[in-house]
């Protein structure tokens, strides 16, 4: 039976790039509509850039540019970053569009007529610098629980106490740093509490993984809250109708997202956008011909398991199947990390890796589950040179040219023992397409893997490099049921490695293998010259990624530069501490240096051995007074070339620099050489 399919992906902020964080996402939708494709199903894969919002009106500010401008030039990147990892969109369109302000004022208007729209003055956090209502991660200060300083304003990172901005001690706007001042304003609210019931059934029917519907129960249990719908102006945004400067909030339309980019696609293909996703006109009870599916991560779910099939129902749209919910990617066990260089953008990965190994290595990793998924770099590049150069690869290379260069690149027929394999291999296909269906790509994975291990050891124990001496159509026999596997694993693998899949489709000489292509055999037929499917990858590219991608962290992460309290950097572990040797040195000798005002060059006694370092403190300290001192050295910070010499490691001093360096100095009784831990 063929089915009719909706899905969609959370739509990314258009105020930044796509990265390996973002595409676990992509990647696992993608390969879920391919695989839909595959089997012949009908199914349409719907996403967009989600534009509204302060962060994209603060950025286009600072770059001096129109909103409008920056969105443009960050859906064209978007859609680049999109293209080179083979994420397939059906549309992927904007929430800044007609068909997004039109479907957002509709939902409001009914939920409104519904009586789920009540209005209420707030008190809210207003930046008289910025001159603009302050959102609560605009606001930094201190934590009222916990009293941590350089918290947001909604909640501390330190005690993970939740609060409004205005409960802050010292709140700082985090653009200026002036203190804002509170203002009433009349904000929309929606009354979530009203649809707890609707909502029940809903869940009750399946909408979630069990454990995220356990997390729902905790929130019904904590009571569900109005929610807050409306900004004021300056806001990039749609203007609520009928008001002179207040928008909605991002989060309003940004899911309404998903109603427009399928709209805009259904009026361009003549699609009865209706009966795709029935509401506007038809009632949702008209028609329930497609299927619809959303997938996010699981930061987002309180909007996608409350909010947004609220506003559906409230407003008589179709709500979604299944919400399907994901975890975050860790890189070697961590969180991605800017100054670590494992933050990698979509481009990054893409000017040095095969974007297909990222696909297969997290088709490898991912499952039903909301756990998070690690990249480990070593297993990484362990898996794509064991099992696509191994493997997949290798079975191909194996058989493709020996039968083209020497045997007229003509399949004979199979004999007892081939179809025996390929029948082996066709008879996994329900339970690959079980394990796709349910999002357990790991396990499709191995089940694959299993099976190009199979036909690898069926090359081996039929040696047709030995046998073409002797009996070439014997080897065309063998060779015949090499590539018929090869073409089990293309259409097996396909939903994750599309161009491989093309490529093979090519070098078979065969026109878009389907599901159904495992229902007959390939036998004479011509095949074309092969092509090179995978390369080996190396560490040290891997690496090289890693190093391109190294950024200095910014502290926090708002982005904000002129941030004047202390705020630290990311947390680290002992065996991170454990790669610095610090040691206690004595100052044998201190000199200027000439050309440089600010740098002294000192020579340090570290126990047994002498080093020169280059210190910036000459505007603090004169040289002859430094002599005898102890002072604290890093002693394996590489050595760094500079204009006036190498210097080799670096002493430690507090201070903001300039005049103002105070250097660390050991207690009486630590001798040069001493570890410091
Ligand atoms: O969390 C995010 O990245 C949001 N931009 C996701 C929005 S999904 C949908 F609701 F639009
Ligand atoms: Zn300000």
């Amino acid at each position: 039976m063929t089915r009719k399919i909706v899905v969609t992906s959370a739509l990314p902020y258009a105020n930044g790039p796509i990265h390996i964080g973002h595409l676990v996402e992509y990647i696992q939708t993608d390969i879920w509509v391919r695989f839909h494709k595959l089997c012949g199903h009908e199914c349409l894969y719907f996403c967009a850039d989600d534009t509204h919002g302060t962060p994209v009106m603060l950025s286009a500010r600072a770059a001096g540019i129109p909103p409008e401008q920056l969105i443009e030039k960050v859906h064209r990147e978007h859609v680049q970053d999109f293209e080179r990892f083979h994420v397939a969109f059906d549309n992927y369109y904007s929430t800044h569009s007609p068909e997004n302000q039109h479907f957002s004022e509709l939902i409001f208007k009914r939920l409104d007529e519904a009586g789920s729209i009540v209005k209420r003055q707030v008190e809210q956090a207003f930046c008289e610098t910025c001159n603009m209502a302050l959102p609560d991660r605009y606001v930094k200060g201190t934590c009222p629980r916990c009293k941590a300083e350089d918290q947001y304003g909604d909640s501390c990172e330190v005690c993970s106490a939740t609060y409004r901005p205005t409960d802050m001690v010292n709140p700082t706007c985090a653009t200026c740093r002036a203190v804002p001042v509170l203002r009433s304003s009349e904000h929309y609210f929606f009354k979530l509490a009203d649809y707890e019931e609707r909502l029940k059934v809903l869940i009750g029917q399946g909408y979630t993984q069990p454990s995220v519907a356990n997390k729902l129960q905790e929130w019904f249990d904590a009571g569900l809250k109005d929610w807050d719908i409306s900004r004021d102006g300056p806001y990039f945004g749609f203007k609520i109708p009928g008001e002179s400067d207040k928008y909605f909030y991002v989060w309003l339309d940004a899911p309404i997202g998903y109603i427009a980019s399928a709209k805009n696609y259904c009026d361009r293909e003549g699609l009865d956008f209706n009966r795709l996703w029935p509401g506007e006109h038809a009632s949702p009870s008209d028609s329930d011909e497609y299927e619809l599916y959303h997938f996010i991560g699981k930061d987002i779910v309180y909007f996608h398991a409350l909010f947004w099939p609220a506003m559906l129902q409230g407003a008589g749209f179709k709500t979604a199947k299944k919400l399907f919910v994901h975890g975050f990617l860790t890189v070697n066990g961590e969180k991605m990390s800017k100054s670590r260089g494992t933050f990698v953008t979509a481009a990054t990965f893409a000017e040095h890796l095969d974007t297909e190994y990222l696909r297969y290595y997290y088709a490898s990793k991912l499952n039903d589950s909301v756990h998070d998924l690690d990249l480990s770099i070593e297993d990484f590049v362990n898996k794509v040179n064991s099992d696509l150069v191994g493997k997949f690869a290798n079975l191909a290379s194996r058989s493709g040219p020996m039968l083209t260069k020497k045997l007229e690149g003509r399949l004979g027929e199979l004999d007892a023992d081939g179809r025996a394999l390929i029948d082996r291999m066709v008879a996994e296909r329900s339970q690959i397409v079980q394990a796709y269906e349910a999002l357990k790509y790991g396990a499709v994975v191995r089940h694959i893997v299993a099976l190009a291990d199979e036909a690898n050891r069926y090359v081996e124990s039929k040696r047709p490099w030995d046998t073409l001496k002797t009996d070439p159509e014997l080897t065309r026999v063998t060779l015949t049921a090499v590539i018929n596997a090869v073409r089990v694993l293309a259409v097996y693998l396909k939903p994750i490695l599309p161009v491989y899949a093309r490529k093979v489709e090519r070098f078979l000489g065969l026109s878009e293998l389907t599901m159904a292509d495992l229902d007959s055999v390939l036998e004479n037929h011509s095949i074309n010259p092969f092509e090179h499917l995978f390369k080996r990858v190396e560490a040290k590219q891997v690496k090289k990624m890693i190093e391109s991608s190294k950024e200095p962290e910014t502290s926090g992460s708002s982005g904000d530069s002129s941030n004047d309290t202390p705020s630290f950097k990311e947390q680290c572990d002992m065996s991170d501490f454990g790669k610095i040797d610090l040691r206690v040195a004595a100052i044998k000798e201190a000199d200027t240096v000439e050309g440089a005002d600010k740098l002294l060059r000192l020579t340090l006694d570290v126990g047994r051995v002498d080093r020169n370092v280059l210190a910036g403190i000459a505007l603090a300290y004169k040289p002859e007074d430094l002599v005898g001192r102890k002072v604290v050295y890093f002693s394996n910070l590489k050595p760094r070339k500079m204009r006036f010499g190498v210097s080799e490691g670096m002493v430690l001093a507090a201070g903001g620099g300039g005049k103002e360096v105070y250097l660390l100095e050991p207690d009486d009784g630590a001798q040069p050489g001493d570890e410091i831990r």
